[in-house]
């Protein structure tokens, strides 16, 4: 039987969740100063986070989504990532805010980066990521916004997933190894 949370040490509560983002959106609402975004949300991992930030936002909002896939052995980033093939056309011109769950390596945040500014014209393009894993960045991608930065455990909850499950939990935790 596949155990839901009672193997998980919390790391971080739903009410610590809760409360970092709307202090995140705050600076993000500073930030564009009432200009208009879309966000763009990654999925799976990011849509607890991005249908949560999103309430918090004061300006005009538009919310896209993009599926990227990376393969591996699902604990660690292998590199290789694929986008399947959305039609954002809705992000030409646009302020776009790329909505991640979680930044490791950078390698997933710097495809995407690139693959938007190939296909696409935003009029700018920023990144909010809600955790951030500094120690086990291969490159020098930096979020412009996120949550948490976290030391380098396998998080699982609040959109994060293990082996497609517990992306449901409402706080983010790990397993004691
Ligand atoms: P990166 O390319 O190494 O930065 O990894 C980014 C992607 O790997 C994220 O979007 C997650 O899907 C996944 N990932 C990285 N660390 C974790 C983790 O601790 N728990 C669950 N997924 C993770
Ligand atoms: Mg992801």
């Amino acid at each position: 039987m596949i155990t839901q949370s009672s193997d998980l040490k919390v790391l971080i509560t739903e009410e610590q969740i809760q409360k970092r983002i709307a202090s995140l959106a705050n600076e993000i609402n500073d930030y564009y100063n009432g200009e208009e975004i879309v966000l763009l949300c990654v999925l799976k991992g990011a849509v607890m986070f991005a249908v949560d930030l999103a309430k918090h936002l004061t300006m005009p909002v538009k919310m896209e989504f993009i599926k990227l896939s990376s393969y591996g052995n699902g604990t660690t980033s292998s590199g290789q990532v694929q986008s399947f093939g959305t039609h954002l056309e809705e992000i030409n011109g646009k302020n776009v805010l790329i909505v991640e769950d979680i930044i490791d390596t950078g390698l997933t945040a710097e495809f995407l980066i690139n693959y938007i500014k190939e296909k696409y014209t935003p009029k700018t393009l920023n990144f909010c990521s809600l955790l951030n894993k500094k120690e086990t960045r291969k490159n020098s991608v930096e979020p412009d916004f996120y949550g948490f930065e976290i030391e380098n455990k396998f998080v699982v909850g609040y959109g994060l997933d293990d082996m497609g499950y517990k992306r449901n939990l409402p706080f983010i935790g790990y397993k004691e190894v």
